[in-house]
């Protein structure tokens, strides 16, 4: 058989209609627009109101939307892959849920759990069951409910997260397009940097847990933001290396969102125009698996058949990567 090659055919995505600014967020905890704005890029989010919603109903919109932008029909679908950190359950997977709402009766589905590196890790996934052989059409799709696991008497992360997903269609092509390399590493020796300490086997939900709030996401700030820095900067030099990209080369760099000054250091570091990087954390701040799919359904009109994006994500494992894709349509 001849080599095999996953390309990006599609974007959906979904992102809730109430509006968190942050001068609601000022009448929430102590903090100003001035603080958050400068320290992160954050203007506003989107969060989730309805109590009977969850990351399934976000992750069915954008499956959805895709499958309607590129004319398929759900039941061509092999595979679902969902990315997230706030399923609607432990288990079934949400990726399930996301099955019997589309009605992809074809379909095995499963989640991935990478953090903010999730999108990545499972587009690298479903890239390898499409070049293997084994799938034809694979459903990628990076959605959370991060508000359901922020503590919003916490001001260091309760600014910082949204809701939203984003989604996107692999198809087989045999020409070389779509995900051509990617690089990702994990360094679980800083894996309580940013994690959420209950809710799994080894602090199963009890009184104590819910009353010291230990079911919210923690975060340390400061080491994280200088890890994420140089992982981000580093990886990303790291793909374009490998596959003799320049700053020139590059069309465009979908980074994860998480803050701004982040972002910026990685696009400094490849040598990238501003005007090539992908930033919608001002809208939406950190959505966690859904940020890159995000950008990519917003930006999906401005990119060409052949353009070279650089994908790049850090977040809580610690988890981190690049991923370079040609785009295919
Ligand atoms: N409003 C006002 N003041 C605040 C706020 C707030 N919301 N939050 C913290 N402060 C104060 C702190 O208390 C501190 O005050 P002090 O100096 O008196 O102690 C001061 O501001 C500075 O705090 P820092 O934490 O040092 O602020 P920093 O510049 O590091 O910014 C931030 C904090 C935005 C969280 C930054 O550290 C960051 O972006 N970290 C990385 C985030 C990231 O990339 N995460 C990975 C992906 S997420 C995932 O995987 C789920």
């Amino acid at each position: 058989m001849s080599k095999r090659y996953a390309g990006i055919t599609g974007t959906g995505h979904y992102v809730p209609e109430y509006v968190l600014t942050n001068q609601e967020l000022e009448t929430i905890v102590d903090t100003n627009d001035e603080w958050i704005r400068t320290r992160t890029g954050i203007r506003e989010r989107r969060i989730l109101k309805d109590k009977d919603k969850a990351t399934s109903f976000m992750a069915t919109r954008a499956a959805e939307e895709v499958l309607e932008r590129t004319g398929t029909d759900p039941k061509e679908i092999d595979v679902i892959i969902v990315a997230t950190v706030t399923p609607d359950y432990m288990f079934p997977a949400t990726a399930c849920l996301v099955q019997k709402n589309i009605g992809a009766t074809r379909a095995y589905a499963f989640d991935m759990l990478a953090a903010c590196s999730g999108f990545l890790f499972a587009l690298t996934t479903g890239s390898n069951m499409i070049e293997s052989g084994r799938a034809q059409k694979v459903l990628v799709i990076g959605a959370d409910k991060m508000s359901s696991i922020v503590d919003y008497t916490d001001r260091n992360t309760c600014i910082l997260f949204g809701d939203g997903a984003g989604a996107v269609l692999l198809e087989a092509f045999e020409e070389e397009t779509g995900v051509i390399d990617y690089v990702h590493y994990t360094d679980g020796d800083d894996q309580c940097l940013l994690y959420q300490p209950a809710g799994g086997s080894k602090r199963p939900a009890s009184h104590e847990t819910v009353d010291l709030h230990l079911h919210s996401l923690r975060q340390d700030g400061r080491p994280v933001f200088k890890k994420a820095t140089e992982g981000m900067a580093d990886v990303s030099a790291e793909i374009m290396q490998r596959n003799n990209l320049t700053g020139e080369d590059v069309d465009w760099l979908v980074p994860h969102q998480a803050n701004l000054r982040i972002i910026s250091a990685t696009a400094n570091r490849m040598g990238l125009d501003p005007s090539k990087v992908m930033i919608n954390i001002d809208k939406y701040g950190n959505t966690t698996a859904a940020t890159i799919p995000l950008c990519l359904y917003e930006w999906s009109d401005r990119l060409s058949k052949g353009d070279k994006l650089v994908l790049t994500a850090f977040g809580g494992g610690l988890t981190w990567g690049a991923t370079y894709v040609k785009w295919s349509v």
